[in-house]
C-alpha cells in the first residue's frame, strides 16, 4: 500500500507542523482538533509558518496555495475514517491519547497504519489502545517540525514487517532522514536530550550562571543552534515536565528527576514560548531573560 491519505491528530506545536509537512510533499492531510478555536490556532500557526517560507524565498506562492489547497482541519474523528496513515501528535497524556486512539481507531479500516509521535510513553502501550497493534509504530518528530531533518521510527515488538516499510516509505516521503530506534523510553534524542536540558536549570537553580549566559556558553561554546534554556521554551516547559516524569518513573535515576525550578514554572503557568513567558520573555521584539527567576530559585 502507498501512503496518499494522511490524518493527524492534535494541531498544536507538534500536529501542526506534522501536518504542514505532509502536505507540502503532496498527501490529502486531514488534522483533528479538540475545538474549532484550538483547530483555528493550528491551522493559523501553518499558514504563519508557510507565508514566512515565502517571505524568506525558500517557497513559491504557488507551492504555498497547492499545500493549503491538500490540507483540511476537522473536529470530527469520523473524518479520520479513509485514512491510510493516522498520525497521533497529542498532548502527552497516557489517558488522552489513549482515549482518542480508541476513537479514532473504532472508524478506520484494518489497512490504516497508526503512528504516534509520543515523546516519552510506551509505543506498545498505545497500540494497545487500537485493535491494530500489528499495524501501530512510533514516528517521532522534532520541533520545528518543518525545519528538522530527522524522524525516529520505532516499531513495537508487534509492529508488522510491511506496516514498518510502509511507515519508512512515508517518511522518506517528506524529505526526512529516518533512523530506526527500539520502543525504549525516550528513544535515541530525548534519552540524551533530556538529561541536559533538565541539567541546565539545575546548573540555573545552583547559581552556575545567569539565563543569557547558560545558553550562551553552549552555543559557542560547543556550537548548539540555541542554548539549553532557550531550547526549553521552544519545546514548552509543561511538555518537558510531563517528558521528565515519565523518564524518571521509568528508570529511576536523579538525572531524569524534574528540576523544582522547572516544577514551579509550569504551575505558574510559565510554559515557554506557547504562553509567551518561561526562561525569556516574548512580549517584546526579541526574548528578554527572565531573570527575576534565578532570585526566587
Ligand atoms: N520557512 C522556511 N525556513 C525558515 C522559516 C520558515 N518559516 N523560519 C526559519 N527558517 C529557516 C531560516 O531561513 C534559516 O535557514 P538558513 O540557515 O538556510 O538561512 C533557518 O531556518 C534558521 O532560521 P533562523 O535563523 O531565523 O531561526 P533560529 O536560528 O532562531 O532557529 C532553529 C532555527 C531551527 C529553531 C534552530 O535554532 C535550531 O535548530 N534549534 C534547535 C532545535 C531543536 O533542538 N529541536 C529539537 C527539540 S527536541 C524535540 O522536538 C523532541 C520532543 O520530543 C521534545
Amino acid at each position: 500500500m502507498t501512503i496518499g491519505k494522511v490524518g493527524v491528530l492534535g494541531c498544536g506545536l507538534m500536529g501542526s507542523g506534522i501536518a504542514q509537512v505532509c502536505a507540502q510533499a503532496g498527501h490529502d492531510t486531514i488534522v483533528l482538533e479538540a475545538t474549532e478555536e484550538l483547530l483555528q490556532r493550528g491551522l493559523d500557526r501553518i499558514g504563519k509558518f508557510l507565508q514566512g517560507s515565502v517571505d524568506r524565498g525558500k517557497l513559491k506562492a504557488s507551492d504555498r496555495a497547492a499545500a493549503l489547497s491538500r490540507l483540511r482541519g476537522t473536529v470530527r474523528a469520523a473524518d479520520m475514517a479513509d485514512r491510510d496513515l493516522v498520525i497521533e501528535a497529542v498532548t502527552e497524556d497516557l489517558a488522552a491519547k489513549q482515549a482518542l486512539l480508541g476513537a479514532v481507531d473504532a472508524v478506520c479500516p484494518p489497512r490504516t497504519i497508526f503512528a504516534s509521535n509520543t515523546s516519552s510513553l510506551t509505543i506498545a502501550q498505545l497500540a494497545a489502545a487500537t485493535r491494530r497493534p500489528g499495524r501501530f509504530i512510533g514516528l517521532h518528530f522534532f520541533n520545528p517540525v518543518p525545519l528538522m531533518n530527522l524522524v525516529e521510527m520505532a516499531p513495537t515488538f508487534l509492529t508488522e514487517e510491511d506496516a514498518i516499510a510502509e511507515a519508512a516509505a512515508f517518511v522518506a516521503s517528506l524529505d526526512k532522514t529516518l533512523i530506526r530506534t527500539t520502543d525504549r523510553t525516550g528513544f535515541i534524542v530525548n534519552r540524551l536530550l533530556v538529561p541536559y536540558i533538565l541539567d541546565a536549570v539545575r546548573a540555573l537553580e545552583s547559581g552556575a550562571g545567569s539565563i543569557a549566559d547558560i545558553d550562551r556558553a553552549m552555543v559557542l561554546g560547543c556550537g548548539h543552534p540555541m542554548g539549553p534554556l532557550a531550547l526549553l521554551d521552544l519545546v514548552g516547559l509543561d511538555t518537558t515536565l510531563s517528558i521528565a516524569e515519565v523518564f524518571f518513573e521509568e528508570f529511576r535515576e536523579p538525572r531524569f528527576a524534574p528540576p523544582p525550578l522547572l516544577k514551579r514554572m509550569v504551575l505558574a503557568g510559565m510554559c515557554g514560548r506557547k504562553t509567551g513567558r518561561g526562561f525569556y520573555d516574548y512580549g517584546g521584539t526579541s526574548p528578554v531573560p527572565n531573570d527575576s527567576l534565578t532570585r526566587s530559585a
